[in-house]
């Protein structure tokens, strides 16, 4: 399972790919209006720190715009992969922008029809947002779920980031059900880490290491 950080933050970036478990990044407009860089040299930068796919949304509305803008962003760096929301327009340009070899994460996706409809407009990454759906009484995981069953069932080669991640389980459930992808907010990924069990473990051996020490 590929994981990437669901971040703009450079030292964020920085330090989880200094613990060697980074696939990728990902970005979206609110996350780039929470850094004082400018969007640009923000993706170039992350671009220099993580070698795997980074996402950059395209903010255009229309498939013309989007593809202008798509091509844009695809030109700043061969990892650079553009998130495209999963609207009619959308999959027009994504239509136009896969055959031309630009890779597409489709964002905002929140039911399997969506998923499939990206899908066969050639999008590369398809991203269902769980935690939004949890947050309106839906169930993400089950969504997801079914999204991975209509791409094993038709041999589609995209790959299910799974986005609005919320806490550890989130992962450990795209895990479980062989998600391709999480893309996680730093937040979580410390808290993947913790267990309260494993500090005390810690402390309990280095205690009795001292006593050894003393022999
Ligand atoms: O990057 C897209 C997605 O992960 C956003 O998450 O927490 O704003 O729902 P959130």
């Amino acid at each position: 399972m590929k994981i990437f950080i669901d971040s703009a933050n450079v030292q964020q970036i920085e330090e989880v790919n200094g613990w060697g478990i980074l696939d990728g990044v990902t970005t979206n407009p609110t996350l780039i209006a929470k850094e004082q860089t400018d969007f640009g040299t923000l993706v170039r930068q992350i671009c220099t720190i993580v070698n795997g796919p980074i996402s950059a949304e395209a903010i255009s509305m229309k498939a013309g715009d989007i593809v202008v803008e798509a091509r844009e962003l695809a030109s700043i760096h061969k990892n650079i992969v553009v998130k495209i929301p999963v609207t009619e327009e959308g999959l027009r340009a994504t239509k136009t922008l896969s055959k031309e070899g630009v890779s597409i994460n489709t964002t905002l996706v929140f039911s399997p029809a969506q998923a499939l409809l990206a899908c066969k407009a050639g999008a590369r990454y398809i991203s269902p947002f769980v935690g939004r759906l949890d947050d309106v009484g839906s169930d993400g995981m089950d969504v997801v779920a079914q999204i991975l069953d209509i791409l094993d069932n038709y041999q589609f080669d995209a790959e299910v980031i799974v986005a609005s991640v919320r806490h550890p389980i989130h992962v450990v459930e795209a895990a479980r059900m062989g998600a391709h992808i999480a893309t996680v907010p730093y937040e979580v990924l410390k808290k993947m880490f913790k267990h309260p069990l494993t500090d005390l473990g810690i402390e309990k051996f280095l205690q009795d290491w001292q006593k050894v020490a003393r022999h």
